[in-house]
């Protein structure tokens, strides 16, 4: 395992009162870099998570497009994953998740949207991952890339056990992971036991990186990430070896730290 790195953590954590407030910090810090690159006549390639976590970022993301005319036409997007065995249209896809919580309310050109398909067929998967590295690639990397982490210490779908050079690829879920969507999906035998991500490298890769964690049901993952040497068991650990990720928290998520 590699040694922990003794990056002053402290300096790239911001802890906000309440999870509003971390949602906030983060929407502006994503539309500062979509207005920034709309100054140099660029495109912002965002790296974009589904979940709990980014949901309040992507209302006030809206809030912007919509009361203060923050424009997505020069967005790309890039999503983190999707699970396997499921179509767009299946309510709990994170297509249908990135349509209600945010493309359906903003500007963003269709064409400029990219997620992976949970309906590539098995055999074909690898060409389809390969094509979105290459796609992440041809924009030349993800400007702003935002993560989640789940209980058990994953990035995007990066389970215990991804390797740091991982990339886009069809993983098993971990029994973890499809416990805490059981709910959600009616059942644990309803929820899908794969998914495709894209992998440490490929979230590595980024120009800058944002990991959000919210509420008291994070406080214990996030302790152990911090103190934890880099390891595959916990893959946000991973996280360590670039210094210049941003860590946005609540005060809950932050209570153990
Ligand atoms: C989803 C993703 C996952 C989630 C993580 C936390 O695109 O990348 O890693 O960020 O499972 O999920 P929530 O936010 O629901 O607690």
């Amino acid at each position: 395992m590699t040694k922990a790195s003794n990056i002053p953590i402290e300096n790239n954590i911001q802890v906000c009162p309440t999870q509003e407030q971390a949602s906030i910090t983060t929407a502006h810090l994503i539309a500062d870099v979509i207005k920034s690159k709309q100054e140099l006549g660029e495109f912002a390639v965002l790296g974009l998570a589904t979940g709990n976590t980014p949901k309040l970022v992507y209302q006030e993301l809206v809030q912007m497009h919509k009361n203060q005319g923050l424009s997505f036409k020069n967005v790309i997007s890039f999503n983190l994953d999707e699970y396997h065995g499921i179509t767009p249209a299946h309510r709990l896809s994170y297509h249908r998740f990135m349509r209600t919580y945010l493309f359906d309310h903003v500007d963003i050109l269709p064409e400029n949207i990219h997620l992976p398909f949970g309906t590539w067929e098995l055999n074909k998967i690898e060409a389809h991952c390969a094509a979105y590295e290459a796609k992440i690639n041809d924009y030349n990397g993800i400007d702003i890339q935002l993560l989640g982490i789940g209980r058990n210490g994953h990035i995007a779908f990066n389970e215990p056990g991804s390797p740091f050079d991982s990339v886009t690829r069809l993983i098993d879920l971990h029994p973890f992971t499809r416990n805490d969507a059981a709910d959600e999906f009616g059942g644990l035998d309803k929820v899908p036991t794969q998914a495709i991500t894209m992998g440490i490298h490929t979230i590595m890769n980024a120009k800058r990186i944002l990991l959000l964690a919210l509420g008291k049901r994070k406080a214990e993952i996030i302790k152990k990430t911090f103190e934890s040497e880099m390891t595959p068991q916990i893959p946000a650990t991973f996280l360590k070896a670039r210094p210049d990720i941003e860590y946005i928290f609540d005060t809950e998520a932050a209570s153990l730290l």
